[in-house]
């Protein structure tokens, strides 16, 4: 039986990835490489919709890939790669964006938070088309799950929508993919705003878990976040928030349930609780940030691994462009 496909990606828009990023998406990256065929993408050319220094983006570039690697994303399990080393994905962007509606395109809410906060003369016309370039690279690979947080929901559905369409008006072409979003920690929120998902692009950075932060630092922002009214550790996320928030990390790292971290903590106020959570967090990260910078001290061997993973990409990406081309009768 041949294994399944999978595709995801991540920008390198920062310093260092997030919780969220982490629990939302790369946890499952991980998990699905064992049984799956897998293909993960540092998609550096999506990260060109935000203006950045040369120097940074190519800093944070080799970051997001060392990152990965030390979170579990292993080079010899799956394949990893950056996206702008396969100009595949450009070309099937472009028919994308022709397949697109203005209208559809107009919906996304990713484009509309981000375009509504910096003003239609700051906005790029790239961060409009971005959806369309994020399916390219799902079809490229003809992926049957895309693991993602939930804010990647509508985008996946934007992916699914376009493949259908493209088949129906040219035959059958891509594989129709699935979102893979699990339940806990699909949106990790914010520690000082619980109600709104931890993001890169917080006003503050107090809220924000980054992998790459010292232990000293992510200790301070788990025991100072903000909780809710009353002493109760219980997980309810209309009442407790912030609780349930810090419930959902500690489970989702330390692998036990919430129920079973409701008890241990019946009887004991929000202080113990905070300081188990930043135990939990500093001990798993501790070791991820050790291994980032091993990595990118000798980047060309981290360089060099992303080269053999584009090869591997390769092979697949053009094979899925030529039979787009002739579907669409281009000549070849
Ligand atoms: P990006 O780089 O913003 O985020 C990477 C992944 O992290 C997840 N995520 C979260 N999950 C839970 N809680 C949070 N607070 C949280 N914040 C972020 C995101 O859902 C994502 O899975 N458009 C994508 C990148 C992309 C992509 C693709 C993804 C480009 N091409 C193809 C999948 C397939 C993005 O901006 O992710």
């Amino acid at each position: 039986m041949t294994r399944k496909r999978v595709l995801s990606g991540i920008q390198p828009t920062h310093d260092s990835f997030h919780l969220g990023n982490y629990l939302g998406a790369v946890k499952q990256w991980v998990e699905l490489q064992k049984e799956h065929d897998a293909f993960y993408c540092v998609v550096d050319l999506h990260a060109l919709t935000v203006e950045t220094d040369p120097a940074l983006l190519r800093k944070r570039t080799l970051v997001s890939a060392a990152q990965l690697i030390a979170l579990g994303v292993d080079p010899d399990k799956c394949t990893l790669f950056l996206q702008s080393h396969i100009a595949e994905h450009n070309q099937l962007g472009w028919i994308m964006e022709c397949l697109t509606g203005f209208g559809e395109a107009s919906r996304m809410t990713q484009f509309k938070d981000k375009s509504q906060k910096s003003g239609s003369d700051r906005t790029v016309v790239g961060l409009f088309t971005y959806p369309m370039l994020q399916a390219a690279d799902i079809l490229l690979y003809q992926a049957d799950l895309v693991p993602v947080g939930e804010d990647q929901r509508q985008h996946i559905e934007l992916t699914r929508d376009l493949a259908g369409r493209f088949n129906s008006r040219y035959g059958a072409t891509f594989q129709i993919p699935e979102a893979y979003i699990m339940k806990a920690g699909a949106k990790i929120n914010d520690l000082q705003d619980p109600t709104s998902k931890m993001s890169k692009s917080a006003a503050s950075m107090q809220g924000v878990i980054e992998i790459m932060d010292s232990p000293e630092i992510n200790a301070k922002k788990i025991k100072s976040s903000m909780t809710d009214t009353g002493r109760e550790v219980r997980f309810d996320e209309k009442e407790k928030p912030g609780i349930s928030n810090l419930l959902t990390i500690h489970s989702s790292l330390s692998g036990r349930s919430i129920s079973e971290l409701e008890n241990e903590f019946e009887g004991k106020g929000y202080g113990d609780f905070k300081s188990a959570v930043a135990e939990v967090v500093v001990d798993y990260l501790a070791p991820i940030r050790t291994r980032t910078l091993e990595l990118l001290a000798d980047e060309s061997a981290l360089v060099e691994i992303l080269r053999v993973g584009a090869a591997k990409a390769r092979v697949v990406a053009s094979e899925t462009l030529v039979k787009t081309y002739k579907n669409l009768g281009i000549v070849t």
